[in-house]
């Protein structure tokens, strides 16, 4: 009989990194509410701040960590003594507290920003997951920068955390600098050089400073990382964190390629991705995977045809399985058509009475074919809708995108 699954441990970071980007600021209630849907989203760990930063990021942990029941709840910190014991007193009533201490391993950064040797920081390792591990059973280290690390030092360094008690090793690609290969290269070291075959868990924390932060951390899992560090939206320093929600659904739609379990529920990704625009007040990018307003736009152009005769055409996921809520317009004559405009209203489109009629035609047509309406089916309508109305030039309407000829054909079809 086949075995259960390897599992892979969802450490999401929203509230310490995400938070720690230009206009994510959140107050100790947004955190509060943000981590009971992390909790309701099935994370396995909650990295709620870094206590030593401010009195309300300690305040923040504090809280998550009392309201928090069946998730870990993280604190970060850096080697000084105060920093740990200011991240344990924030964890102190977590039911799984967990502390995460980290320092730099690269030469760049001992040098520029600490202004240490190899050794000091050896040493600064030692003794901060010792006295960490004084204060809680789970603790996790991080060579921060490593991927610009020197191998044989990292490996040292990872080596002396795992010795003194950490459980956790995390391999941050600080700086987003890392490729696929390389990276899935660096987990393999560090796993037959490091860990071997004791019972301590390889992380990977990967920045999107070149947009691989999600295939880097894919690939690392294929090494054997068995906890990846992610945030909802992919919000993060610079240009962000490997994105939560893209993680949770390669791994789900590509489950050939990766024969791993999550405690994720998929169905609570749209609405965490929604508060958390809502919290930090701004909407992710409308063609960002998963969570963007047009990820599942195909729906409403050639896609009619797919669904009409087999989904897989063009449906790789559906929106339900992300918790896309179908649109709960009710379709009736008068009603419908107000309904409509009211629905585009909050799309942030503004229609004139016109531009409603037109829609509406379209709109109720595409209603009779699909069981469901989303809001991407009522903006792929907009955009079909605004082509066929251009007069273009033959070259032009010749570089007309596929996706505007695939919606413009579905209204013709639906139309006819
Ligand atoms: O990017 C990084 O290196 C970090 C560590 C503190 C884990 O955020
Ligand atoms: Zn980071």
């Amino acid at each position: 009989m086949p075995g259960l699954p390897e599992r892979i441990a969802i450490f999401d970071t929203t509230l310490r990194d995400g938070e720690q980007s230009p206009g994510c600021s959140m107050n100790l209630q947004e955190k509060v509410s943000m981590a009971a849907q992390l909790e309701r989203l099935g994370v396995d760990v909650i990295e709620a701040g870094f206590p030593i930063a401010s009195d309300g990021d300690f305040a923040a942990v504090q809280a998550v960590a009392r309201e928090c029941r069946t998730v870990a709840v993280a604190g970060l910190c850096r080697t000084a003594e105060v920093d740990v014991a200011r991240a344990a007193e924030a964890l102190r009533d977590a039911a799984h507290p967990r502390i995460h201490t980290f320092v730099a391993t690269s030469d760049i950064h001992l040098e520029h920003k600490l202004r240490k040797s190899r050794s000091e920081v050896l040493q600064m390792t030692r003794e901060a997951v010792r006295l960490a591990r004084n204060f809680a059973d789970e603790v996790e280290f991080s060579a921060e920068d490593a991927t610009r690390s020197d191998v044989d030092y990292l490996c040292d360094v990872l080596a002396m955390a795992m010795d003194e008690g950490a459980s956790i090793l995390n391999i941050p690609d600080t700086v987003g600098y890392t490729m696929p290969g390389e990276f899935s290269r660096l987990v393999q070291t560090v796993r037959q050089r490091v860990v071997g075959d004791r019972a301590v868990t390889i992380s990977v924390h990967c920045h999107n400073d070149l947009g691989m932060a999600v295939a880097n951390t894919l690939a690392a899992i294929d090494a054997g990382a068995r906890q990846v560090e992610c945030t909802m939206n992919g919000i993060g320093e610079r240009a962000g964190n490997a994105s939560l929600e893209e993680i949770a659904m390669a791994m789900q739609v590509r489950a050939d390629q990766f024969p791993f379990a999550t405690g994720l529920n998929t169905r609570e990704l749209y609405p965490s991705s929604q508060l958390l625009s809502s919290i930090v007040g701004f909407d992710v990018q409308p063609n960002k995977a998963i969570v963007g307003r047009n990820a599942f736009a195909h729906e409403a152009g050639i896609h009619q045809h797919g669904v009409l005769n087999n989904p897989l055409c063009y449906e790789i996921m559906t929106p339900e399985s992300v918790g896309v809520p179908a649109n709960s317009l009710v379709l009736g004559k008068h009603s419908g058509r107000h309904a409509l405009a009211m629905r585009y209203a909050e799309l942030g489109y503004s229609l004139a009475p016109t531009e409603i009629d037109s829609t509406y035609t379209s709109f109720t047509e595409l209603a009779d074919r699909k069981k469901r309406i989303y809001d991407q089916d009522l903006i792929a309508l907009l955009t079909a809708r605004s082509k066929t109305n251009e007069a273009l030039p033959i070259d032009v309407a010749a570089e007309i995108d596929v996706a505007a000829e695939t919606a413009r054909w579905a209204i013709g079809s639906v139309g006819a």
